[in-house]
């Protein structure tokens, strides 16, 4: 099969087009035939060379795919050979075909098509487990998202406004800003405005219930500054740094909690959980239009590096998905 690999650790240019065998679906496994797969950031850290596959999986990159079930592994019975579907992946999706677990399979939305699809599910299995199970988000609630316009901003926005929480995004541009407001946040532009002030006077000094936060060291003692008493602080990224000082004060005198997660290391039983939730709760709102997910740009699966470019250019809003023809 045709795939992308990562001939060496660099810059975009070091995917490179190769020639691979087809995978064969092992216990539980399906193979599935790609139309499209999701670029995310955390491609662009694996091509540094700075977020290593877990063992097992696929030194291709691509942590998310739509497509047609083709092969079975053994004691699979559902999805079916024929049936499109997307998955969460732990490698391998800049490919003709890639191994998916039966159980991380989802159906394809119903009114989306392939490309859309294949943007889903990396970002929505990261902040479901994120903000709804590990942060508790409720309904009444707010939450603050940085990195509002990204593809996990974009998602978390909608789920947080579509479950009844109040949203705040920081972002980096007007433009991006003004695609936050759009689909349901207040936006800070924080290179404009110091996020902390900003979020002390939209809140009356309360603060928020809940952070996603992708920025790490830098933004650690401001993310507390800003949370109310019981608040809850979720790292799922360090792209600022992953150190910094604080004081812990803030910690016991407002009842914080400070956590986070990674999902690709995480058992396929705990990700199938997410799944299942996922599909109970938000695929009706995919299925509706209430929730969607935001394509910026299509690739061609040979434009990869392009695809790369772009992402690092942070110029995109949403989602980048290559083709595979
Ligand atoms: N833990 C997990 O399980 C998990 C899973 C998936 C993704 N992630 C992480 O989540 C993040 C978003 O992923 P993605 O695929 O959606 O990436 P993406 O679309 O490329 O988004 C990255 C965003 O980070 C923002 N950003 C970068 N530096 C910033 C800074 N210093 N201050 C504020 N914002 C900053 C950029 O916004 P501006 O242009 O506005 O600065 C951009 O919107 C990545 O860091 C990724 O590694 C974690």
């Amino acid at each position: 099969m045709a795939a992308i690999e990562i001939a060496q650790w660099g810059g975009p240019e070091v995917l490179q087009a190769c020639r691979r065998p087809t995978p064969k679906p092992g216990p539980g496994e399906v193979l599935i035939e790609i139309s499209a797969a999701g670029v995310n950031r955390p491609d662009v850290m694996q091509r540094k060379g700075l977020y290593p596959p877990p063992p097992g999986a696929s030194d291709i990159p691509g942590l998310e795919i739509a497509g047609k079930v083709v092969a079975l592994g053994e004691g699979v019975h559902q999805p079916a050979i024929g049936e499109s579907v997307c998955a969460l992946v732990t490698g391998g999706g800049y490919a003709e075909y890639c191994l998916a677990a039966a159980a991380l399979c989802l159906p394809i939305p119903k009114g989306l098509g392939p490309i859309e699809a294949a943007a889903i599910p990396e970002t929505f299995f990261t902040v479901w487990t994120n903000v709804f199970e590990r942060g508790g988000l409720k309904a009444g609630e707010s939450m603050l998202v940085h990195g509002g316009s990204s593809g996990i901003g974009t998602t978390a926005i909608q789920l947080a406004r579509e479950f009844g929480a109040a949203v705040f995004a920081t972002a980096g541009n007007p433009e991006k800003c003004r695609f936050c407001e759009q689909i349901g946040a207040r936006a800070i532009n924080y290179r404009e405005e110091d996020f902390v002030d900003r979020i002390q006077f939209l809140t009356e000094g309360k603060g928020v219930n809940l952070i996603l936060d992708m920025v790490g060291g830098p933004y650690l003692q401001r993310n507390l500054n800003c949370l109310a008493v019981d608040g809850r602080l979720i790292v799922i990224a360090v792209q600022g740094g992953p150190k910094t000082e604080i004081n812990l004060l803030s910690i016991f005198l407002k009842r914080l909690t400070l956590t986070g997660s990674t999902l690709r290391p995480r058992s396929v039983k705990e990700k199938a959980s997410i799944a299942g939730a996922l599909r109970q709760k938000v695929w009706p709102l995919l299925e509706s239009g209430q929730v969607k997910p935001v394509v910026h740009r299509v690739f061609s699966l040979a434009e990869a590096s392009e695809a790369h470019r772009l992402m690092e250019s942070s110029q995109h809003i949403g989602k980048i998905v290559l083709t595979v023809a």
